[in-house]
């Protein structure tokens, strides 16, 4: 009688371990973790904060621009250099849907994507190349 009562004890932690088992094993056959082989991600990394938040929607992530801003003279905005790029940002470019971002950002945060925008590359290679 009374090892009839133990039986369904014992078979639901038999049922137990080999469910932590199965589990164990599941874990250690799913796929590695890690960053995605996706080259435009390492990028991204690079980005400032504010630029992927307030600018890469009209910009691009490497100045490409988009339906709301042509792409980045590259060539000329080195030219100009970081301080004209910062009043750029700061007073924003009238007759355009670029605005003044002096209200928005720091100066210090415009410096830093002044910094950002001056030395912007047009391919990944070419900065790579460096
Ligand atoms: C709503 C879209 C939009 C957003 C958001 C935006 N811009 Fe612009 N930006 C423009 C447009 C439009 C121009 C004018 C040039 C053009 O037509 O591409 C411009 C011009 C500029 C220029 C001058 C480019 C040149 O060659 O003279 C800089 C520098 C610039 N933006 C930086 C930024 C930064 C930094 C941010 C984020 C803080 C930002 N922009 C956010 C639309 C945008």
């Amino acid at each position: 009688m009374h090892d009839r009562n133990k039986r369904p004890y014992r078979v639901l932690v038999i049922l137990g371990v080999l469910l932590v088992l199965l589990l164990s094993v599941v874990r250690c056959a799913g796929p590695p973790a890690g960053p995605p082989a996706n080259p435009a991600l390492g990028q991204v990394g690079a980005v400032p904060a504010s630029y992927a938040a307030l600018c890469s929607s009209c910009h691009g992530y490497a100045g490409e621009g988009s339906n709301y801003a042509s792409p980045f003279d590259h060539a000329r905005l080195q030219a100009i250099g970081t301080d004209e790029i910062s009043r750029l940002i700061r007073e924003g470019v009238p007759g355009t849907t670029m605005i003044a971002w002096n209200r928005t950002l720091s100066a210090a945060q415009i410096e830093e994507l002044a910094v950002f925008i001056a030395e912007m590359q047009p391919t990944t290679s070419e900065s790579e190349a460096e």
